[in-house]
């Protein structure tokens, strides 16, 4: 790092945790660029953000034109037409939700979606799953189970939240359905002995867990959900925020699953960078949220909003679905290749452009320091990767819907260098 800023770094709070030393310049699809000029393949996209790649061109003009006319057209005083203009491209996309509420991050909308379900059910109680993670403030934090370190020092947190498992057959070391079926039987459990089902307002769960680790759940315990949901009336709330606008090669990933909820929660990929999420629900739901029960100064910014509408525009008018499953598939069989040689790869799983590695020792435990070493020593070669799940175990590959054959096939080369060097071996 060579820049004269590097002294203001010292003045940033330590509570941001920082993976690279990187002072990036700018970005152009999947690439990011340090100020010293250097790439680096960013299987990042920034959080599950840069879906359509950094600096989309098409986002990146929409941006510069609304600029220029309007910076603010504030929610509560004036309408504004990118917003109207995203409600109707988001309209086909969630049908048969048709209601939205913007706001400006992930955390923001998931505790919206529970003030809804409150409002709406007359209940003040919501089931999480463990591993779940949805957000930082209170409310969200509150909901977020994935690590201690989200939630430590900070109780008391909101109350009425409950904890049901999640399908992380791996873990348990059973078969998906068993492990699917037992869920749900310990979720019934909870509803029989600590949260009624006329007190419990919803169900909030990632239809993939993200933060906790890259997992994907069989369509019969989402299901399961939806039917629990039915039976009891209470809410299914399904948080999309990192799976959503073709991360698992559908808009979104409930689609591959067969289930319809009754909120669901965007944000990340929706706007291709720029701040904004968005609790979707029906109408008929929404009209039970009286005006002025829930708000913002900056929710669905006019900016914000004609950045989506040139991101749908674009993963649509350029197949980036398409892109998505194609790319996954590629990168899914390299990686598979490469668990043959190194088995300290325990697990390889995931939908679309959203897959978990998860490293495992010879004795079967979690393998944090080398998935850390492995992500170090891609990073090392140009290719940017985080970890996640409980231990930090599982490096997460997320690289943008615009990524390239050859681009993959150079980010398994590096991945396959970094593993010999952090493992040993070819
Ligand atoms: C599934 C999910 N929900 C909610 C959030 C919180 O979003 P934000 O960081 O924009 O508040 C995240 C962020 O990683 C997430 O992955």
């Amino acid at each position: 790092m060579t820049s004269s800023l590097t002294s203001a770094i010292p003045h940033l709070s330590p509570a941001w945790s920082h993976y690279s030393d990187v002072i990036a310049e700018r970005g152009e699809g999947a690439l990011l660029y340090g100020e010293d000029g250097r790439a680096y393949l960013d299987f990042t996209c920034g959080i599950a953000v840069t879906n359509t790649g950094h600096c989309h061109p098409r986002v990146v003009e929409a941006v510069q034109r609304q600029a220029g006319i309007l910076l603010h057209g504030q929610a509560n005083i004036v309408f504004h037409k990118p917003m109207l203009q995203l409600v109707q491209e988001l309209l086909p996309l969630v049908a048969p939700l048709d209601s939205f509420f913007f706001s400006n991050s992930g955390a923001e909308a998931v505790e919206g979606a529970v003030k809804l379900a409150r409002k709406a059910t007359g209940r003040t109680n919501v089931v999480v799953f463990q591993g779940s993670f949805h957000g930082r403030t209170v409310g969200a934090m509150s909901l977020t189970t994935s690590k201690t370190i989200y939630r430590g020092g900070y109780q008391p947190l909101m109350a009425g939240v409950f904890v049901a498992p999640f399908p992380y057959a791996y873990r348990y070391g059973w078969d998906v359905e068993r492990t699917s079926a037992w869920c749900l039987d310990e979720l019934d459990l909870l509803l029989a002995t600590q949260t009624a089902p006329n007190e419990t307002a919803a169900l909030l769960v990632e239809p993939v867990l993200g933060e906790g680790g890259y997992v994907v759940p069989p369509a019969s315990f989402l299901q399961g959900l939806r039917e629990r949901c039915d039976r009891h009336g209470m809410l299914l709330i399904l948080d999309e925020i990192q799976t959503g606008f073709g991360r698992t090669g559908k808009w979104f990933a409930y689609e591959h699953f067969g289930v319809q909820a009754d909120i669901i929660t965007l944000a990340k990929g929706l706007a291709s960078g720029l701040p904004l999420s968005a609790i979707v629900s029906t109408r008929e739901l929404m009209a039970r949220w009286p005006a002025g029960s829930h708000g913002g100064t900056y929710g669905g910014n006019v900016v914000a909003t004609s950045a989506a509408v040139a991101t749908i525009q674009a993963i649509r008018e350029e197949n980036l679905l398409d892109n998505a499953v194609q790319r996954g598939a590629q990168l899914t069989s390299g990686l598979r290749h490469l668990q043959e040689e190194y088995p300290v790869i325990g697990d390889i799983r995931g939908l679309g452009l959203m897959i978990g590695t998860e490293f495992r020792d010879s004795g079967g435990k979690p393998d944090k320091i080398t998935a850390k070493a492995v992500s170090q020593e891609c990073f090392q070669r140009g290719l940017m990767l985080l970890t996640c799940g409980p231990w930090d175990n599982t490096i997460r590959w997320i690289p943008p819907l615009v990524v390239s054959r050859e681009q993959i096939d150079q980010s398994l080369s590096i991945f396959a260098d970094a593993l010999a060097e952090a493992v040993g071996g070819s």
